[in-house]
């Protein structure tokens, strides 16, 4: 995580010199000689924590904290103040700073300060993650439910109704004016069944298989079968590592993961565009499983990426919105993460991480594919 800080201090002196010094320290730093501009940068630059000198020559110090701390609650503020002024410091805190430093100070002094900062703006990045997979478990949840609960029954009426309705087309005689309203029931009654099986794959939580599989299995499998038919007009590039990569995930669920992915960039390409698919290790503090999709097409609109992996959010008329929470579902009980966003160049990119085994290999030369 990229550690940013900003100096509000009009001793020009001491800002650069101290943004020197933390540079090394690999901290990023910004500079405000006051409060406006310190307000200004704050507006347009990501920044997490800030160090204040509250005896600055202009301006109220502890009163500038309490204005930045109303703006920005969530900006980690460090004061600086001289010896004599333990008081000003202690009315900087009520204002909101999270620590402060006596001025002169020795640079590991506000290297720990500052370790301290950063590690809270940490845990609570990693607290806001957990809460939000959290509400998608419980939304996923409650689907799986009312997809459990609903598709069984669904399922058997619908049976009755196309037994019935495939009578009565056949029966029908072929210049009758009837046949084809009764072929268009019946086609319709097929694709409610579809949707039915899928919501029934919704709600069957996914199981791990207790034997690692390699993950180039099914990911070479159902690129070079999407290939040759439902994304037949699309290129679809795949790159997998030249050494298994073993993870204790059922391959079936990964090459449905994998379906729903292409079918998307299929869509949103209108079937001509580009996918390109790769498999690859990375190490995160621990060992994963990166599949990584991404097409050309004009990628998630501001509403799709906010919502597009709540389950039966959809923006397309035949669309049901499951694909990408079943694909959620499948990374939050593997213990895995999934993220969606749009690449550089505009296009869509999925990126679901598994965590995998240790492989055992040299360097990785990869295997290229167009399928
Ligand atoms: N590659 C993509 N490019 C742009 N938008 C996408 C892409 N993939 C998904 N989306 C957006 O996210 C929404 C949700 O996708 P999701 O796969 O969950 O459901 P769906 O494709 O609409 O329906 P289905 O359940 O049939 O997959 C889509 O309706 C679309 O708006
Ligand atoms: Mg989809």
């Amino acid at each position: 995580m990229t550690r940013r800080l900003l100096i509000l201090d009009d001793d020009a002196d001491f800002a650069i010199s101290t943004s020197r010094a933390l540079a090394l320290e690999g901290v990023e730093c910004r500079i405000a000689p006051d409060g406006a501009s310190a307000l200004a940068l704050l507006e347009v630059e990501p920044v997490e924590v800030v160090l204040i000198d509250i005896r600055l020559r202009h301006e109220d110090g502890t009163e500038l904290a309490a204005r930045l701390h109303a703006r920005h609650p969530g900006l980690v503020m460090v004061i600086m103040t001289a010896y004599a002024s333990v008081d000003s410091a202690v009315a900087a805190l009520k204002a909101g700073a999270y620590d402060y430093l006596r001025k002169p100070f020795f640079l590991d002094e506000l290297m720990r300060a500052l370790e301290r900062c950063f590690q809270l703006v940490e845990l609570r990045a990693a607290k806001a993650r957990a809460e939000r997979e959290l509400a998608l478990m419980r939304q996923i949840e409650a689907t799986s439910q009312l997809a459990a609960g609903l598709s069984h029954d669904f399922k058997n009426m619908l049976a009755v109704i196309r037994a019935n309705l495939a009578v009565i087309e056949e029966r029908l005689p072929a210049q009758d004016g009837l046949k084809p309203y009764a072929g268009d029931a019946l086609d319709a009654a097929l694709t409610a069944g579809e949707l039915v099986t899928r919501l029934m794959g919704f709600a069957r939580q996914p199981v791990l298989s207790p034997e690692p599989r390699d993950l180039r299995l099914p990911v070479r499998t159902t690129a070079s079968m999407l290939a040759r038919t439902l994304c037949a007009g699309m290129r679809v590039e795949c790159d997998l590592p030249g050494h298994p990569l073993l993870a204790p995930v059922d391959p079936g669920q990964i090459g449905t993961a994998l379906v729903n992915l292409l079918i998307n960039a299929r869509d949103a390409t209108d079937g001509r565009g580009r996918a390109q698919i790769a498999l690859r290790h990375v190490w995160r503090g621990g060992d994963y499983a990166r599949l990584t999709v991404e097409d050309d097409g004009p990628g998630f609109d501001a509403g799709g990426l906010d919502h597009a992996l709540e389950p039966l959010f959809t923006t397309k008329p035949e669309g049901t919105g499951l694909g990408l929470s079943m694909i959620q579902q499948l990374a939050l009980v593997s213990g895995g993460d999934f993220r969606i966003g749009n690449a550089e160049g505009g296009g869509a990119r999925a990126v679901l991480d598994l965590p995998c085994l240790k492989p055992c290999t040299g360097p990785d030369q990869g295997s290229g594919e167009n399928m």
